[in-house]
């Protein structure tokens, strides 16, 4: 297997300056170890992306064995993401609710690489194999940061992809850990001879590569391995990251409306088959407990879709005057993949007293409606009537205002069974409308003017 990058480039945005990798060429190779450093925000996830498919390159290709990944289908393409590449990722990427076999054998669940029963044999397999043989019914939050990252090695393991993409897997752990977890790495990739793909700041590392390359503001670049880089003390210090351009939202799309309306109404039901089937499912043989596990493992990954990779939260709250004002939310993609909603429905409650009292709120017209393809960012806008008397005072004048929103999530335009219910509670402190400046002034302190929101935290 070759995998071939030739002249990728990424933009972000309209502007040529909004370019996060330009021009990259790279070549790997089953064996072949390849290491990529740069400073922060240079560009090595978004190459590291299109390099596993996850994202399409706006320039370039990216040719397997000859073929171009992106003149493939979906389902090839997905294939190819399944059975070629394995992935370690920059942050914690496991899913909580899922034991560490379960997570390792995710991939293989979802791909349909191999049957349930060897999935989970090889995943314990491979747990032992990075150390985690008695971890296997761990759940990650009981998992130290190492471990969790073992596991995520492993996961990327389970389906023995010809080529392994590892994207800084150790930037968030203590020194011991990450020369542990970079050892493993080395050690497995000489053992097994995966072509590998390894992004870290530890310039010890990267020397220990075949080849290394620079990354520099989108470029890459060959870096001579000189011993110099074996030096303890050296590594690059990561700078601040510029602040994400926002991505045009697409228009919305209407495929499959009446679908999501049955999907709506069938879901309560289908919760219950599940719950049915989760009740019923113990204590059977092996086979079906595995299946069950599927399923759960499905489920868990639509879950992690729809609560982790879309990002939601208020932009702004502007005064309208008299009471009313206007609600701005977003949902932001922050994976490669489109995501699709159903618009959300949004109400919104002031706090008076213990309670939460429901004020008059409606869409505005220009929200897109029916189900929205969402690939970048997407905003919603509302209109909410906040005149409320007697309302409790959590900040001294500013009303407590809970903004709930629900809607429904899937992977795909025409959903059946992949579609996850994700309901979301946004909490702000709202100036009302009759209470001056002044007055606010008496006994809070701004440096400026009180602001008319005050974002809270989730709670
Ligand atoms: N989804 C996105 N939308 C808009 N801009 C993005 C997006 N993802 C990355 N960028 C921008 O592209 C540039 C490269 O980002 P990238 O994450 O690839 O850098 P990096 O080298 O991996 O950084 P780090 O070392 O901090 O992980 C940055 O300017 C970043 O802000
Ligand atoms: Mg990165």
């Amino acid at each position: 297997m070759t995998l071939s990058a030739q002249s990728l480039s990424k933009r972000y945005g309209a502007a040529p300056a909004c370019a996060a990798v330009r021009d990259a060429s790279l070549d790997v190779g089953r064996g072949d170890f390849i290491s990529i450093v740069g400073r922060s925000g240079s560009g090595k996830s978004t190459l590291m992306a299109m390099l596993g498919a996850l994202t399409k390159p706006t320039q370039g290709r990216l040719l397997l064995d000859g073929t171009d990944v992106w003149t493939l289908s979906e389902s090839e393409r997905a294939t190819f993401r399944a059975c070629h590449v394995g992935f370690v990722f920059q942050f914690p990427s496991l899913l909580s609710n899922l034991t560490a076999a379960d997570n390792v054998a995710v991939p293989a669940l979802l791909g349909r690489t191999m049957p349930a029963e060897d999935a989970y044999a090889r995943a314990h397999e491979l747990l032992a194999r990075v150390g985690l043989a008695d971890r296997a019914e761990a759940y990650p939050d009981s998992m130290s940061g190492g471990e969790q990252r073992r596991v995520a090695v492993a996961r990327a393991l389970i389906n023995a992809p010809p080529l392994l993409l590892a994207d800084e897997p150790t930037s968030d752990l203590d020194e011991n850990t990450e020369g542990d977890i970079n050892d493993l790495l080395v050690d497995l990739q000489r053992r097994d001879s995966f072509g590998c793909v390894l992004v870290t700041h530890d310039l010890r590392l990267a020397a220990r590569a075949q080849r290394s390359f620079e990354m520099r503001q989108g470029a890459l670049t060959p870096r001579e391995l000189s011993r110099a880089d074996a030096a303890p003390s050296r590594s690059v210090t990561p700078a601040s990251v510029a602040p994400m351009p926002d991505v045009p939202a697409r228009a919305p799309i209407r495929l499959g409306e009446s679908l999501w309306r049955g999907v709506r109404i069938f879901l309560p039901a289908a919760a219950a088959i599940l719950a049915a089937i989760l009740l019923t499912d113990f204590g059977v043989e092996t086979y079906q407990s595995m299946r069950l596990r599927e399923r759960t493992a499905r489920h868990a990954a639509l879950q992690h879709l729809a609560l982790n990779r879309l990002r939601g939260d208020v932009q702004s709250v502007t005064d309208l005057g008299d009471g009313r004002y206007e609600l701005t939310t977003y949902l932001q993609n922050v994976g490669g993949e489109p995501i699709y909603v159903m618009t959300p429905q949004m109400r919104a409650f002031v706090q008076v007293a213990s309670l939460w009292q429901e004020v008059p709120m409606t869409a505005t017209e220009e929200n897109a409606t029916g189900v929205t393809e969402i690939l970048g960012k997407q905003t919603y806008r509302y209109r909410f009537d906040a005149r409320v008397r007697d309302f409790a005072q959590l900040l001294p004048n500013y009303m407590h205002v809970r903004f709930s929103g629900s809607m429904l999530v899937s992977p795909s335009s025409t959903p059946n069974d992949d579609v996850f219910e994700r309901k979301d509670n946004y909490y702000v402190y709202l100036k009302p409308f009759d209470v001056t400046d002044e007055v606010v002034l008496r006994r809070m302190r701004f440096s400026g003017k009180p602001p008319v929101w005050i974002p809270m935290p989730p709670h």
